[in-house]
């Protein structure tokens, strides 16, 4: 199993290939999700390295992600933002597939924004909408800390009590009403993919409390929290969920919506990095 053969060394080796080449050390880590790698633009000073140029980093394969990492300045705070992710439908196992945030707890990294397009499941939300995640729900697959115990995530059963920082959530909450952004919130409930889940998969959804659906994000912030990591999350909601007012999910509204919402997001995350100070 390949979880069995990340260790420290390789985290530690990513961070140094990562440290050694860049002008600032970042305070805060941004991850872009689906179609939302237009903050990017925004980032001044900055250096770029390829994921597939760093040691032991998985390749990020879906379309829409870029798969680079840059650090540089956006709004004068230190930042590493990563355009593009890896998801464990890419084929990798849950562990491998947040292997950077390991290396973000090498590099010292405290602030983590994880972004995503998800699908609503709540008829009050409409696609362009930005929820903020107040919470998730996991019920499926491996945990990314599945594995030989590594101290870097903490204990071996860490908390989930707040894995979403209410710090960081409150501070995004004030960067989104000076902005004059809508953010709604709720609880992000995870599914695998790749396929859209069926109409009775999100009618348990909404049962269980989810609000908005996708296959990212959770992974990360659960192996974010486990390291000590602050973490806000925000998805872009792109559709309604299968069967909610009888949608269909398909990638092109998925595409088309991100980038609608796509401005509006940057701004917010400027914002959010201009006033996150540690
Ligand atoms: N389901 C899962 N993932 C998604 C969706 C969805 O409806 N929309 C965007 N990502």
């Amino acid at each position: 199993m390949s979880e069995y053969h990340i260790t420290n060394d390789k985290y530690a080796a990513a961070a140094k290939y990562i440290s050694d080449r860049i002008k600032y050390i970042p305070t805060v880590a941004v991850v872009l999700g689906s179609g939302l790698s237009g903050l990017t633009c925004g980032i001044k000073n900055a250096v770029k390295l390829k994921y597939s140029d760093i040691p032991f980093f998985p390749k990020s394969t879906a379309p829409t992600h870029e798969g680079a990492l840059y650090c540089g300045l956006l709004c004068n705070t230190p930042v590493l933002v990563m355009s593009g992710r890896v998801h464990c439908y890419e084929g990798y196992s849950m562990s491998d597939a947040v292997f950077y945030i390991g290396v973000m707890a090498k590099l010292g990294i405290k602030n983590l924004l994880l972004t995503n397009a998800a699908g609503a499941v709540n008829k009050d939300f409409a696609p362009g909408d930005i929820m903020l995640i107040t919470d998730h729900i996991k019920l499926v697959a491996e945990s990314p800390l599945t594995g030989a115990h590594n101290d870097l995530f903490g204990p071996r059963f860490p908390c989930m009590t707040e894995v979403y920082s209410k710090e960081l959530s409150q501070i995004i909450k004030c960067c989104a009403a000076d902005l004059d952004i809508c953010l709604k919130e709720g609880v992000y409930m995870y599914f695998a993919g790749p396929q859209y889940e069926t109409p009775a998969e999100i009618r348990a959804a909404a049962v269980l409390g989810a609000d908005a659906v996708g296959m990212s994000t959770v992974p990360e912030a659960i192996a974010g929290c486990a390291a000590e990591i602050k973490i806000v999350a925000l998805s872009v909601i792109t559709n309604m969920a299968a069967g909610i007012l009888g949608s269909a999910p398909n990638e092109a509204e998925v595409s088309a919506n991100a980038k609608f919402a796509e401005t509006r997001l940057s701004r917010l995350i400027e914002s959010f990095a201009k006033s996150v100070s540690n």
